[in-house]
């Protein structure tokens, strides 16, 4: 039977929700797209007249919503209502890694997954395709299955015509250019059981995407081969920032290795950026989630194998918030320093496992005051990251005391150093004489990112640290 989807109800108005859905609406001009969530604060923002106030910020995203929204395109907490009206249901609500019980620590957290299987199961009508969109272990198309299934056979949905199937079609947008990865994706991957289901969601896609992008698999192999290309991406990080360290005890530059390794074609030349860390709400889960598996099969050499991408993310963060005290005297206490960038990553103002979290804490730890400036983070949200509120100007004489600031200058006034942690456009621009000319003396200058040019400061005194430069100054 061929299936025509007019409407589509996605549960999850996150990072994920929120961009997927506003492209589909913006291609599929005859699909009616539903955006809920429970979270009525965050349908508000996505509701909000002043489109600056958007509860995701991503190059591109304001403008599609100003052209749908209203259109095709809609946000509210009507969950049961748009289930029951939606021929397909993705479900894109978050799976932390689970805090407690059997497999914490490492297996994602189904709690939320399982509830809206069952408010599917409960309020869907006739035949919905329900579609995961979320970052998924492997075998949880089952558990989805199994809710669906066993409310079909024991009449615990409100009509007794439903019926279902199930499809794994992974996200692989990265944040910041999600835009352009919806628009212009590497691939669409689907995996399913029934032909019928998967063309219905194949002819969604084929608004906008050529049909030689669209990868049809089983659906084990679509969730484990999302985990894989993250498990591949973060261990290519892992990797060039161990080399940086050699590079900086070595006295090369983990800019030119980059380069050398990266004109091979064989390695290719993304993903060989030196940074602080890899962080955002994927890598780590992935791979401790890929870790959990191989154990839970019997695989201990491949969880060890993968444990350590996340092990030396780690220790490679550490390593930066120790080597700031030590270049510092030894001492950071009562020293004000600056960190530009809370971000995961530039062009976005999420801040999951930013890198920035566990430096800026081993910081506070040491007794810094901090000066934090970013572009788009709020900082409500670096207070709920780091568990402290900020202080106010006037009472910031205190030991481990953080502040919000939105101008760069006056963040940098009276540092003893400063601390770059996000590749923001913004701090490529910065006037140094300026900078240096507000800073307490002796004064560091500390890039994670690979944003500054050391020929800039040849005729400065600002001390100079760069990711992975053992030849610098
Ligand atoms: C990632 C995957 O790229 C995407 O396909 C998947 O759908 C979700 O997870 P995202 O987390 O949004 O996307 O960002 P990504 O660009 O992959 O960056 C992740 C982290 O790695 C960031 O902290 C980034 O700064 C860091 N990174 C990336 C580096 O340190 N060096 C690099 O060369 C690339
Ligand atoms: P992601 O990066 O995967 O999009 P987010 O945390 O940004 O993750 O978004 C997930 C969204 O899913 C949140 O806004 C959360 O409120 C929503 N959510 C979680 N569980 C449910 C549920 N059962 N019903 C509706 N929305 C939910």
């Amino acid at each position: 039977m061929k299936y025509k989807i007019k409407s589509i109800c996605c549960i999850g108005a996150g990072y994920v929700g929120g961009p997927t859905m506003a492209v589909i609406a913006d291609k599929c001009p005859n699909v009616v797209v539903e955006v809920v969530d429970v979270n009525k604060e965050r349908i508000d923002d996505w509701n909000n007249e002043n489109f600056d106030k958007l509860p995701v910020y991503e190059p591109g995203l304001s403008e599609i919503i100003k052209r749908c929204r209203n259109r095709n395109l809609f946000f509210s907490t009507l969950i049961e209502d748009k289930i029951r009206n939606a021929d397909m249901v993705f479900i894109s609500v978050n799976t932390p890694t689970k805090t407690k019980g059997v497999g914490a620590g490492k297996a994602s957290d189904l709690k939320w997954v399982e509830a809206c299987a069952r408010q599917v199961a409960k309020f869907a009508k006739g035949h919905t395709i329900v579609v995961e969109k979320s970052t998924l272990p492997v075998r949880t198309a089952e558990v989805i299955k199994s809710i669906l299934e066993s409310s079909e056979k024991n009449s615990l949905t409100e009509s007794n015509d439903s019926s279902f199937d199930v499809l794994s079609n992974p996200e692989f947008l990265s944040e910041g250019t999600a835009i352009n990865d919806l628009v212009n994706p590497d691939r669409i991957l689907i995996g399913g059981e029934k032909e019928d289901a998967i063309e219905a969601l194949c002819d969604v896609y084929r608004n906008w995407v050529s049909e030689e992008k669209i990868l049809k698999t089983n659906v084990w192999s679509s969730e484990l081969a999302k985990l894989t290309a993250n498990a591949f991406l973060a261990q290519r990080i892992s990797s060039i920032n161990s080399i940086s360290a050699l590079c900086e005890e070595t006295g090369a530059d983990v800019r030119e290795v980059s380069r050398a390794i990266g004109s091979d074609s064989r390695i290719g030349s993304k993903f060989l950026q030196s940074g602080p860390g890899f962080g955002g709400s994927c890598f780590k889960k992935d791979i401790l989630n890929l870790v959990y598996l191989s154990e839970f099969f019997g695989l201990p050499e491949v969880a060890t194998f993968w444990e350590g991408v996340v092990k030396l993310n780690n220790w490679h963060q550490k390593r930066i918030s120790k080597l700031v005290v030590k270049k510092l005297f030894g001492t950071v206490a009562n020293k004000k320093i600056t960190i530009l960038g809370f971000a995961f990553k530039a062009n976005t103002n999420d801040t999951r496992e930013s890198s920035a979290i566990p430096i800026c804490k081993d910081l506070i730890e040491e007794g810094a005051i901090l000066k934090i400036h970013d572009p788009k983070v709020d900082p409500n949200q670096i207070s709920r990251d780091l568990g402290k509120e900020q202080k106010k100007e006037k009472d910031l004489a205190k030991e481990g005391d953080w502040i919000f600031e939105k101008n760069i200058k006056s963040a940098c006034l009276d540092s003893d150093a400063l601390i770059i942690l996000t590749e923001w456009s913004d701090y490529s621009q910065i006037d140094w004489i300026e900078i240096e000319n507000v800073m307490r003396k002796p004064s560091w200058i500390f890039d994670s990112r690979s944003v500054i040019d050391p020929k800039d400061f040849v005729k400065s005194n600002l001390n100079v640290w760069r990711v992975g430069d053992g030849s610098i100054l």
